[in-house]
């Protein structure tokens, strides 16, 4: 079996559920459930014995060994992370405990494993960490998408915490040899996303009649990759990837922020249109940036493709119309999620007389 952590979140549920119809083999699946986790994710796989799941944190140092000494994986995904830009400019500690903290002790707890494994097994065991592209900084207009070998300029606390991990992992491998694959992708979107990201914000506030909130001038780039495609690409890098190798994972789709809110209109305009008949564009509402907003991200993913064959399989309209039909379709989860305390972060994030920095 496989452990995953953080596999109630939005890419690790997907992860989960893709996976096990993909392979069939059994997952242990480690999450903390804070506020972005939700057994609902995981709604599909009730009663389904090839999926254990445990409440618990990456950082216990107690539960960790008991874990993986009962259940003796052959891997573990390192999803779990604090994973908001803009929770983590309101309140980094915690993005430190999990990203940095969290990572560096169940590295450890992964090592001792690891060493007490048969040989075979040793050889065979492998440890992948989820990151992201954030960790390169920011691009300007001209400047050619990241390669893994781009320097390390993360901007925002959480883009720090990830970094930190990253390096970490790194030296987990130069220096006690623990198998290490990292990933590093963009955004993603998709089914199970969180009401606080971009796409389905937008999405969720267009139905209910809200204004969609759209930072400074809405010209950051962003590179866009459906979620699907973000697990196709880890399962192949876990099964093919070479060992202590960063592999960028990007869809080909840079696109302003302000295009992505279009698009999402044109969609629920076409799919669920207005009473009034008029466009969700209406709704558009220019806010104040977010301090220290990072201009551009863009991933050269011509290592994955070339060295492991993997390409992504929708193109962004195929994935966005899918994303936005699952939506449409599933206003019972989106309800559930906007819970009380989905409604205090909305409240503080988005009151024009807070400071929001
Ligand atoms: P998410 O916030 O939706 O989910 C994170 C999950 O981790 C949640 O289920 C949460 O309960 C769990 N978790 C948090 N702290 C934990 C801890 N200490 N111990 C155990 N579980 C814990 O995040 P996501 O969007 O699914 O991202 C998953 C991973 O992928 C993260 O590492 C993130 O940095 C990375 N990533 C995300 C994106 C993206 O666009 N969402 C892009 C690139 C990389
Ligand atoms: P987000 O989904 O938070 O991902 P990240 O910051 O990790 O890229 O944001 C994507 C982009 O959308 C980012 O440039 C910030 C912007 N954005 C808005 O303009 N309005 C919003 O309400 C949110 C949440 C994000």
């Amino acid at each position: 079996m496989i452990l995953v952590t953080g596999g109630a979140g939005f890419i690790g549920a997907n992860f989960v559920v893709d996976w096990l119809s993909a392979s069939g083999e059994p997952v242990l699946n480690l999450d903390k459930l804070t506020y972005a986790g939700n057994p609902e994710n995981l709604a599909s796989l009730q009663g389904d014995a090839r999926h254990v799941f445990v409440q618990g944190d990456i950082g216990d140092a107690d539960l960790l060994p008991q874990l993986l000494a009962q259940h003796h994986p052959r891997a573990v995904v390192n999803f779990a992370a604090e994973s908001h830009v803009d929770r983590s400019i309101h309140g980094p500690e915690d993005f430190i405990q999990t990203n940095v903290v969290g990572t560096t002790r169940l590295l450890q707890s992964v090592r001792a494993y690891w060493q007490g494994l048969a040989d075979a097994e040793r050889a065979a065991f492998r440890f992948l960490h989820v990151s992201t592209d954030e960790v390169y900084g920011s691009l300007g207009p001209g400047d050619a998408a990241f390669t893994e070998t781009h320097r390390y300029e993360p901007n925002s606390p959480y883009s720090a915490s990830k970094a930190a991990s990253d390096h970490l992992v790194r030296a987990w491998h130069h220096t006690y040899g623990l198998p290490v694959l990292t990933t590093n992708c963009s955004n993603n979107y998709g089914p199970y996303h969180f009401p606080e990201k971009l796409i389905p914000l937008m999405i969720v506030n267009a139905l209910a009649g809200k204004p969609l909130p759209v930072y400074g001038d809405g010209q950051q780039i962003r590179d866009w990759l459906y979620v699907a495609d973000h697990c196709s690409a880890i399962r192949r890098v876990l099964q093919a990837g070479r060992v202590g190798e960063v592999y960028n994972v990007g869809g080909w789709n840079e696109k302003p922020n302000l295009e992505i809110v279009h698009t999402v209109c044109a969609l629920l305009d076409e799919l669920r249109p207005r009473v009034d008949g008029q466009s969700y564009r209406s709704q558009i509402s220019f806010v104040k940036d977010r301090p220290g907003h990072d201009r551009r991200y863009a991933i050269d993913a011509r290592k994955i493709e070339q060295e492991l064959g993997w390409r992504p399989a929708e193109t962004f309209d195929t994935g966005i119309r899918k994303t936005v039909q699952w939506y449409l379709a599933h206003s019972d989860w989106v309800a559930h999620v906007q819970s009380g305390a989905y409604r205090d972060w909305v409240a503080k994030q988005y009151d024009p007389q807070a400071n929001n920095a």
